[in-house]
């Protein structure tokens, strides 16, 4: 027979056929990436494509459709039942007759982008662990005797090219049932091209995974289609682990006081995803056994105690960890409740207390693909920091204790409506004008005072007290040692005698019940020495990088991401940087979670990096007590902030 020449677009992939191939064949013979779950037969319409575009076409001899055959009976029904685009075909079903340009539009390509929205950083790849394959098997046979897991197998090899796949007993348990109901057609979903994960009735397009990040205060979830690479529903819940201490010392404290305490840790933990995993399915309108993949961070205590691994030794001095490589478990072994059959990923944790959640982090920041040195912080109860580039990558983390998360502080709270969150203070008049969460007018504006009425102002988050004392310290209300400066009292009747100290009024309330907000010296304090942790552990490693400036930072976890980085900068939470270049990088580690979900060799790629992250201890490191001490002052004893004064 003739052959025809056929370029595919946008990869430009190009090579002759005999006439009447079916285009997906051809796609598939030149490596072209178009989707596919039915295997060719015209159900699942994910290998659509448009014929005849582009500058090839053009030169070509009649009309475009002529290049292929028409519409068949398969594409008919297809488009009765499921609605195609104009100008679409089922590139299964149609046949080249002539030389001819094929379009694969993005929602036909498997590895399609999944675009993020910031711009520093790449979209992900879609490329699942998880991939659907459906089969047609053939029915068991007196004179030909096998099972019906290996008639499988071999449809699995024949239909898809699937050789040598492992399987586990707990397929096999349900898999008779499974294909006598299916009517000896299954959709099968395989693990990463390798394992038999589990086995569907008939044809099945839609799987979904869901990407769970474990902190200590709370728990989030995105959901996704493990199709699109979208996230059809999103979560958080409190770890229920907080009745058994707030933060992670006081429950490695309560597993080492009081024996089978870590199996009460981890069954609280567990049941908190299960909730969580209900909720966002319900949310999408899916059944938890839909969920096919799940992919976990979280601190080393969370991690371990997620796995049932006591935390004990991460307790003290040299912090081991039971295992720090990345695994793939089953679902029911870490009684979660998913599909059964479900694949669990955890991520690899670095060393000491940097985790699973750094490594997320690594994914997302991508600091190792940069030349330039970026920081990395992440803060939370402790500051995971990562400091590097392409060519080496350092990682620490600092007790910076809960203030930034606004415990230990007066007037401290949860971020939550009623919660100040942004402050400005006239350094002529030292009077305050504020904003709470829950309202867009501020304290000043017409209005306000309605407008609050329900929420109240009830105390200030923690970016609020980054800019309440950041504010404070401009308008000279705050010396640079930290102390409240008395003296102004006599300027100012916000500045109030608190026992031997002094204190600002930020809030005065209307009703007298409500509560006065106000901004002591012993909160000064333990911002100071939260953030002269966080300053120190940051220096650590740059002192160990051999650098004394960094090109840019990225400021990760809910704090991180809602403190102005001109604030930060103001307080020296954070070395000098050009502001411009200090931005805000969300639930990174949540976000690396969800890259590990939707490709996976995301995985393959963070096993490596965490190799040959360097670990820095601090707690160990003489010169963190010397590094913390300066950086008590504000914004530093010595280090010097040229970008502030631009
Ligand atoms: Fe499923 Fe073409 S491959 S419709």
């Amino acid at each position: 027979p003739q052959d025809a020449l056929v370029v595919f677009t946008p990869s430009g992939k190009r090579g002759r056929f005999p006439v009447g191939t079916p285009l997906l064949k051809a796609a598939r013979a030149l490596g072209v990436d178009v989707d596919s779950v039915c295997g060719g037969r015209g159900i699942c319409g994910r290998c659509q494509v448009v014929v005849g575009q582009g500058e090839f076409a053009k030169h070509g001899i009649r009309s475009a459709q002529d290049h292929v055959t028409a519409w068949n009976e398969v594409e008919a029904r297809y488009q009765a039942k499921k609605g195609m685009k104009p100008g679409r075909r089922l590139s299964c079903q149609a046949q080249l007759l002539a030389d001819a340009v094929i379009d694969v539009p993005a929602d036909s390509q498997v590895h399609k982008q999944v675009v993020r929205k910031r711009a520093e950083v790449r979209n992900i790849e879609l490329d699942p662990a998880i991939r659907l394959h459906y089969v047609e098997v053939e029915e068991p046979d007196m004179h030909k005797p096998t099972g019906d897991l290996e008639r499988l197998l071999a449809a699995l090899e024949k239909q898809w090219g699937l050789g040598d796949l492992d399987w586990d007993l707990r397929v096999v348990q349900g898999l008779q049932k499974t294909l006598r109901q299916g009517q000896w057609k299954v959709t099968a979903a395989i693990h990463r091209g390798q394992v038999l994960t589990h086995v569907y009735a008939g044809f099945r397009d839609k799987v979904y995974g869901v990407a769970v990040d474990v902190g200590s205060t709370t728990i989030a979830a995105h959901l996704c289609d493990l199709s699109t690479g979208e996230v059809v529903a999103s979560g958080g819940l409190m770890n229920p682990q907080i009745r058994f201490g707030e933060d992670l010392m006081s429950r490695v404290s309560y597993v080492m006081m009081n024996p089978g305490g870590e199996a009460e840790l981890t069954e609280a933990v567990r049941a908190g995803l299960n909730e969580l995993f209900h909720t966002v399915a319900d949310e999408a309108g899916i059944d938890v056994v839909d969920i096919l993949n799940a992919v976990v961070v979280g601190n080393p205590i969370m991690h371990h105690l997620l796995l049932g691994i006591d935390p004990t030794e991460l307790g003290g001095a040299p912090f081991a960890l039971a295992m720090n490589s990345g695994m793939t478990l089953w679902a029911s072994e870490l009684g979660l409740e998913l599909e059964s059959d479900a694949r669990v990923y955890v991520l690899p944790c670095i060393a000491g207390h940097v985790g699973a959640d750094t490594a997320g982090v690594i994914l997302s920041e991508q600091p190792h693909l940069r030349d330039e040195i970026s920081l990395v912080v992440d803060v939370g109860t402790n500051a995971e920091i990562v400091l590097g580039n392409r060519q080496r990558l350092l990682a620490c983390s600092s007790p910076t204790g809960p203030a930034f998360e606004g415990a230990q502080i007066s007037s401290g709270q949860r971020a939550a409506p009623g919660a100040i969150e942004r402050v400005r203070i006239d350094p002529g008049t030292l009077e305050p004008r504020f904003k709470v969460i829950g309202c867009d007018l501020w304290s000043n504006e017409a209005g306000f005072v309605e407008e609050t009425r329900k929420t109240g102002v009830t105390g200030i988050c923690g970016s609020g007290i980054i800019e309440v004392l950041a504010e404070m310290f401009l308008a000279g209300v705050i010396l640079t040692d930290g102390t409240i400066d008395g003296s102004l009292a006599a300027r100012s009747p916000r500045i109030e005698a608190d026992g031997r100290t002094f204190r600002y009024l930020v809030h005065e309330p209307a009703d007298p019940d409500d509560p006065r907000i106000v901004v002591t010296q012993n909160d000064v304090r333990a911002i100071q020495l939260a953030k002269a942790a966080l300053y120190a552990g940051t220096r650590l490693l740059m002192d160990r990088f051999g650098v004394e400036t960094v090109d840019r930072i990225q400021l990760a976890g809910a704090f991180g991401s809602h403190i102005e980085p001109k604030y930060a900068m103001v307080l020296g939470m954070i070395p000098d940087c050009d502001l411009a270049m200090v931005s805000a990088a969300g639930n990174a580690a949540g976000t690396g979670a969800r890259i590990a979900l939707l490709n996976q060799k995301a995985r393959d790629e963070i096993q490596q990096i965490v190799k040959r992250v360097e670990k820095v201890e601090t707690a160990v490191e003489p010169k963190f007590q010397e590094h913390f001490v300066e950086a008590m002052a504000l914004p530093h004893k010595t280090a010097a902030y040229p970008e502030l004064a631009k």
